[in-house]
């Protein structure tokens, strides 16, 4: 059984009760200008944040039976609302300033078919990819717009995100040190792998943001890896015990 969902469990039922950033307050007042540079990025990731979550809980239900961790489903539906409650304040946002949502972006498109492929540890990893660069992302944005609105809603999701990122890495750090230590490397490798690869495409899709924030596209895939390292490369001897005991 994995540890410490009790804890997750508390934290994901009190923000679905306290959401964050429910009351910012914060006027709205982007300019034409930042609107032109942001439209097409910000409806991308709101196309990324909005999910069914119907494969997920799957996966979710289908672990917890195989491992009795019968908290496991409840904490991924609060998960998954949460998520969707990114997509609406973005979509809130974007209604506010007439920027039209997407249906399709390819890189939407290969996240969702590399989560489709396997289970629930499989899930966490993608999960984790794209929460970590949409971190990167999300700061940058922050940084570019004088639109109080955007920069609290940028804070909101980053404040929820690395929560997530906590909940994942810690799932994901105790799943791996179940595997027989020869694998473990190999699974880093090529999660890094995975990981390099889509901040790439990130780049690639958002760079107009990402470069007025000062990012190069070196800088940004250093930027990534870098937060890559500190939430999924902790010390020797770091373990579940470890985690909670940090938190503590
Ligand atoms: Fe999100
Ligand atoms: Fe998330």
């Amino acid at each position: 059984m994995l540890a410490n969902l009790r804890v997750w469990l508390n934290h994901f039922e009190y923000h679905a009760e306290q959401p964050r950033g429910a009351r910012s307050g914060a006027t709205s007042g982007l300019r034409a200008e930042e609107r032109r540079l942001i439209a097409r990025s910000i409806a991308t990731f709101q196309l990324g944040e909005q999910s069914d979550g119907t494969g997920l809980l799957r996966a979710a239900y289908r672990f917890a039976l195989a491992h009795g961790d019968e908290l496991l489903p409840r904490i991924t539906e609060l998960f998954i609302r949460e998520e969707q409650r990114h997509a609406r304040l973005l979509r809130e946002f974007m209604d506010e300033h007439r920027i039209r949502a997407k249906c399709h972006h390819w890189t939407d498109a290969a996240f969702r078919r590399v989560r489709g492929l396997a289970g629930f540890e499989l899930y966490l990893h993608v999960l984790i990819t794209a929460e970590l660069i949409g971190n990167v992302y999300y700061r940058a944005l922050e940084s570019v717009t004088g639109c109080e609105r955007l920069k609290a809603l940028c804070r909101t999701l980053i404040a929820d995100e690395l929560a997530h990122i906590g909940y994942e890495s810690e799932l994901i750090l105790e799943l791996r040190a179940r595997r027989p230590a020869a694998l473990r490397p190999l699974i880093r490798l090529l999660h890094r792998a995975l990981f390099g690869a889509a901040a790439c495409a990130v780049w690639i899709s958002h760079r107009a943001i990402l470069r007025r924030a000062g990012h190069s596209g070196t800088g940004f895939l250093r930027t990534c890896l870098e937060q890559y390292a500190f939430h999924l490369e902790p010390p020797a001897g770091w373990s579940g015990a470890a985690a909670e005991s940090r938190r503590r």
